[in-house]
C-alpha cells in the first residue's frame, strides 16, 4: 500500500496517517514532523527550514524531495508507506514518481481529505502538540487526560508557532496556490479518492479505508 494523504492544514492528514500506520504497519512519512524535528535539533536543514515554516511558506522542493527519497530507501518502507504532507507541489509529485519508478514502484492511491475552511481553523486553533514526542491533541475534540501534559511521555504540550491565526491563513493560501493543483494531477492519473474529512476521526478513518478498498 503506497498511499498519499492530501489535504489542507488541519484536514487530519497526520491523524489518519497514524491510524493507517498502526493498523497496516506501513510507516507514516510526515515531512512536517521531520522538518520540525530538524528545527528542534538545530541541524543545517532545521536552520534553513524553521523561518519558512514559521511564516507558513513551503521549504524548497529539492530539500524535501531528498528527505523523502531517503525515507523511501529505508527497509521499513519496502512494504509500503503513507505520505503525509508530501508532495505539496507539482515538481515534488514528479520527483516522487521518478524516484518510485527507479525502484520499480508506484503510488497506489491518493486520498484527499476535504474539510470546510471554518472547521480547519477551529481544529488548528485547538491543536496542541507534545514538545517531545510530537503526539497531537485537540483542546475539545481529543484532550489529554491532564490539561497541558502529554498522555504518553508527560512532557508539556505546546501550540505550534505556525498555528497562530495569521500564519494559518497564509498556510491556507499557500495550499490553494501550490498544493491544490495536485488534485487534478492525480485525478488525471486515476489515483484520486476524495472523501469528506468531517465527523469523528474514527468515522473519517472508516471512509479512508473504504477509499483504499480495505475492509
Ligand atoms: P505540516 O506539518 O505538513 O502541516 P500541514 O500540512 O499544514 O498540516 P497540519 O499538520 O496542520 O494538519 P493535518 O492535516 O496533519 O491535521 P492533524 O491530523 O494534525 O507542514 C508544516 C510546514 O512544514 C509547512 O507549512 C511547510 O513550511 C513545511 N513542509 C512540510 N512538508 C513540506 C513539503 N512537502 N514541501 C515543502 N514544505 C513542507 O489534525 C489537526 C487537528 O485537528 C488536531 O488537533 C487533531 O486532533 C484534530 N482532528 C483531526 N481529525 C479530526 C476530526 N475528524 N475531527 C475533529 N478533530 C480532528
Amino acid at each position: 500500500m503506497n498511499v498519499i494523504l492530501l489535504g489542507p492544514p488541519g484536514a487530519g492528514k497526520g491523524t489518519q496517517a497514524k491510524k493507517l500506520s498502526a493498523e497496516f504497519g506501513t510507516p507514516q512519512i510526515s515531512t512536517g514532523d521531520i522538518l520540525r524535528d530538524a528545527a528542534r535539533r538545530g541541524t543545517e536543514l532545521g536552520k534553513l527550514a524553521a523561518p519558512l515554516m514559521q511564516s507558513g511558506q513551503l521549504v524548497p522542493d529539492d530539500l524535501v524531495v531528498k528527505i523523502v527519497e531517503e525515507c523511501l530507501r529505508q527497509p521499513d518502507a519496502s512494504r509500503g508507506f503513507v505520505l503525509d504532507g508530501f508532495p505539496r507541489t507539482i515538481p515534488q509529485a514528479e520527483a516522487l514518481d521518478a524516484a518510485l519508478a527507479k525502484a520499480g514502484r508506484k503510488i497506489d492511491a491518493v486520498v484527499s481529505l476535504d474539510v470546510p475552511e471554518s472547521t480547519l481553523i477551529q481544529r488548528i486553533s485547538g491543536r496542541r502538540s507534545c514538545a517531545k514526542d510530537g503526539s497531537v491533541y485537540h483542546l475539545n475534540e481529543n484532550p489529554p487526560r491532564q490539561a497541558g501534559i502529554c498522555d504518553k511521555c508527560s512532557s508539556p504540550l505546546i501550540q505550534r508557532e505556525d498555528d497562530q491565526e495569521d500564519k494559518v491563513r497564509e498556510r491556507l493560501a499557500v495550499y490553494a496556490r501550490q498544493t491544490a493543483p495536485l488534485k487534478d494531477f492525480y485525478a488525471k492519473r486515476g489515483l484520486l479518492r476524495s472523501i469528506e474529512g468531517v465527523g469523528s476521526p474514527e468515522g473519517v478513518y472508516l471512509d479512508v479505508k473504504k477509499a483504499l478498498g480495505k475492509p
